[in-house]
């Protein structure tokens, strides 16, 4: 018995080698550098993923339908881990694909006395920033009472400011009352030909008229009461010629300031001088939110022209259907949203914040309608509560970027986003610049976010240039 039959191996049974074909995907299954961008390859460069060495491109507006249902990101991670670096040049790389940034800066860059990212915005844009300091003759000034925030909405920012100053909610008595009193307030402004501000709803809250209090079957002493602790409060807030102390001094209690340019590419609202944490920072955010919902938010091509100077392409006869085509005076072909990103620096003020996060929870879950992405930036989610408006803002959040974090932080983390067990440890390992991704369903372990020599110096926030010079996260 042959124990090996060699007979195969005798010349007459040599194998023959089939030629080797190779296509372009199986070259860059073996070599992965040369392999195209996991997310596509339209959008801002953000590094490269360092497990296959591939480019990682994210854009919200392009990955649509990709498996990206909306474009809301929460950005988290120790400090100085390079949160604020990767949303600047993002920003900035979007800017050129002809996006539109806001931004609210809380962070102060000390040896430069202003927020950190109002170099980038100079940079960009030439403009200032957009300060608001209370007390400051310099200070910008947002009004609520702005006839550019409309009537319904108008009421209830004005209520959430009385709301958020007094600490609770406003009665049903107080409520109609404010909501007499801002309108007085208008018909009063409106009379002398002149914006109204919160000081004439404040006066008009004290001097109720007898025909508003009949039409609700009070007295004018009764409707007096009603208002009362509302006028009070935002006397508080508000400050008077003989009161300098108010919270909201200067910020809230005139006409908008026109230097406010919500048309440009980047505007930064510097917040570094409000007291965080504290009522002011609160209500300001308010009310920024509300007028750049109803003033920056406005639908608009991308060639800066409004819908209603577009053409109505009739796309269905049957139906009526129609979309928005050229506009020829503009040259523009199509209409097409322009697309807008709205970053809030340590947003644990936002989402912490009840009222805040219920009006922002608003913002995300229309960001799709708006064309509007959301960035927050936060440490950790142990910074933020776990209210209900918390959890539903949270799982608004599209694309999840986590920078390193110590172990009790990036365990909660992992739990609380529903990550795999594995990257509470892996979270911890990771290097400076290096973040896990979780854009949609999809986990990208360690992405390094790249910065080019250009871009270092507008993101550097950590105070002397040569500590940036001896810098390479790779070797962090
Ligand atoms: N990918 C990177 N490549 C090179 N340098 C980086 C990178 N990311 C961050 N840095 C540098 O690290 C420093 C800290 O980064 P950054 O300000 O972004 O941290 P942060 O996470 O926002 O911190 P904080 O929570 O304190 O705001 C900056 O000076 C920045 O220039
Ligand atoms: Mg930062």
């Amino acid at each position: 018995m042959t124990v090996l039959d060699l007979a195969p191996l005798t010349p007459m049974h040599e194998t023959v080698r089939r030629p080797l074909y190779t296509e372009t995907t199986t070259s860059q299954a073996l070599y992965l550098p040369i392999a195209p961008p996991t997310l596509g390859t339209a959008g801002a460069v953000i590094g490269r993923e360092l497990y296959s060495g591939k480019a990682f491109i994210y854009c919200p507006f392009s990955a649509f339908g990709d498996g990206l249902p909306g474009g809301n990101c929460i950005v988290m991670g120790d400090t100085g881990r390079g949160k604020s670096a990767l949303t600047k040049t993002y920003c900035a790389r979007q800017i050129r694909l002809g996006r539109q940034v806001v931004i609210l800066d809380t962070k102060e860059q000390t040896e430069r006395e202003e927020g950190e990212w109002s170099a980038l915005g100079r940079a960009l844009t030439g403009n200032p920033p957009v300060k608001f300091a209370p007390g400051d003759a310099g200070s910008s000034c947002v009004n609520p009472m702005d006839p550019a925030i409309t009537g319904k909405r108008q009421i209830e920012l004005v209520r959430t400011i009385v709301e958020l100053g007094l600490g609770r909610a406003l009665d049903e008595f107080a409520g109609s009352a404010l909501r007499i009193a801002i309108r007085r307030a208008h018909q009063r402004a409106a009379d002398e030909d002149r914006q109204a501000v919160l000081a004439d709803v404040a006066s008009s809250l004290r001097a109720p008229h007898e025909a508003d209090a009949a039409a609700k079957q009070r007295s004018p002493h009764e409707l007096l009461a009603d208002g009362l602790e509302a006028s009070y409060v935002l006397d508080r807030l508000c400050g008077s010629d003989q009161d300098t102390t108010g919270d909201l001094i200067g910020m809230l209690d005139g006409p908008t300031s026109l230097s406010i340019d919500l048309d440009a590419d980047m505007v930064t609202f510097d917040l570094t001088r409000v007291p965080s944490g504290g009522v002011a920072m609160t209500i300001l955010v308010a009310v920024i939110a509300v007028f750049l919902e109803e003033v920056w938010l406005r639908a608009k091509c991308e060639c800066g022209s409004e819908p209603g100077q577009h053409e109505r392409v009739t796309v269905d006869a049957s139906s009526g259907a129609w979309e928005l085509g050229a506009n020829p005076e503009a040259g523009c072909r199509r209409y097409t949203q322009r697309k807008r990103i709205l970053v809030a620096e340590e947003a644990w003020h936002i989402l912490g914040t009840p009222q805040l996060a219920r009006l922002l929870e608003k913002f995300l879950k229309f960001a799709r309608g708006f064309g509007l992405a959301c960035i927050f930036i936060v440490h950790h989610l142990s910074d933020i509560d776990d209210s209900a408006e918390t959890k539903a803002a949270l799982t608004m959040a599209d694309t999840i970027v986590v920078y390193s974090m110590k172990k009790a932080e990036a365990e909660d983390t992992a739990k609380r986003l529903g990550l795999p067990a594995w990257t509470a440890e892996h979270i911890m390992r990771l290097r400076r610049g290096v973040a896990l991704w979780k854009v949609g369903d999809v986990i990208y372990p360690s992405v390094q976010h790249l910065l080019t020599e250009a871009e270092q110096h507008l993101c550097f926030s950590s105070g002397s240039m040569s500590d940036l010079s001896n810098e390479d996260p790779q070797n962090d």
